[in-house]
């Protein structure tokens, strides 16, 4: 059975235990996606903000950022629904390797019409096959940020968008420990009020993840 990855280097990555070090506390990793298209903007200074909290708490850290990358849409080919390797060759094989090794998912988007932008609705329905072949984002801990140019311009239903995606691949969602996440009005770096929630966020997310982690050395050696 082919993987859902194409190469036979990452086959090997994906199929065997993602992370040897999976829920080993001071080895779990964080990894972040930001969804906007624009480089060094607001999302990514945010996503900036959110990683360095998991950082300093003694987490692994990784940053994917979409503008950075390209990422076809899916268009429901049904290979990975046949356990075959997506047959799409662009950067979502490195988006999938991080999500599965990742511990927790924080994911921020700027509000483009009330949602996330569509580059991040791509890559949302590229992880399909992580949902068809075994569900490996389940229990993964995640929250979510978003970002637009007006105060009330659709920062909530942002979050519901990338909640719904963490949701039905049987995530464990967290908000700010008052509202929804991550939320702040354009420019980011002025949102005082804006950044204590993704910070919150953040500190929301390691602390669950603090919480749940093993207590095991994952060193496999003798
Ligand atoms: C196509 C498009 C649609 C947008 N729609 C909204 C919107 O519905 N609500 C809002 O508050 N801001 C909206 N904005 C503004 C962006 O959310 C805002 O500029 C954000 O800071 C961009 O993030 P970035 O700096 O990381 O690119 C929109 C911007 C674009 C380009």
């Amino acid at each position: 059975m082919d993987s859902i990855i194409g190469s036979q280097a990452a086959k090997a990555l994906y199929f065997a235990p993602a992370n040897p070090c999976h829920g080993v506390k001071g080895k779990m990793l964080v990894v972040g996606i930001s969804g906007s298209p624009r480089k060094a903007g607001n999302t990514e200074f945010l996503l900036n903000e959110a990683l360095a909290v998991a950082k300093e708490r003694g987490f692994e850290t990784e940053r994917l950022l979409i503008s950075e990358m390209k990422v076809d849409f899916c268009n429901d080919c049904g290979d990975c629904s046949k356990g075959k390797s997506c047959p799409k060759e662009d950067d979502m094989e490195r988006i999938l390797t991080a999500l599965q090794k990742a511990d927790g998912i924080i994911v921020a988007s700027p509000v483009y019409f009330g949602s996330v932008t569509a580059q991040l609705k791509a890559v949302f329905d590229r992880t399909i096959p992580l949902r068809r072949q075994g569900s490996h984002l389940k229990d993964k801990v995640g929250c979510a940020i978003s970002i637009g140019g007006a105060r009330n311009g659709g920062q909530e239903k942002t979050l519901e968008t990338v909640h719904a995606w963490m949701h039905i691949h049987g995530m464990v969602v967290v908000g700010d420990d008052a509202h929804f996440g991550g939320i702040a009005v354009r420019p980011a770096a002025e949102d005082r009020i804006g950044r204590k929630t993704v910070v919150a966020s953040a500190n929301k997310l390691c602390d669950l993840l603090e919480r749940t982690a093993k207590k095991e050395s994952c060193w496999g050696g003798d």
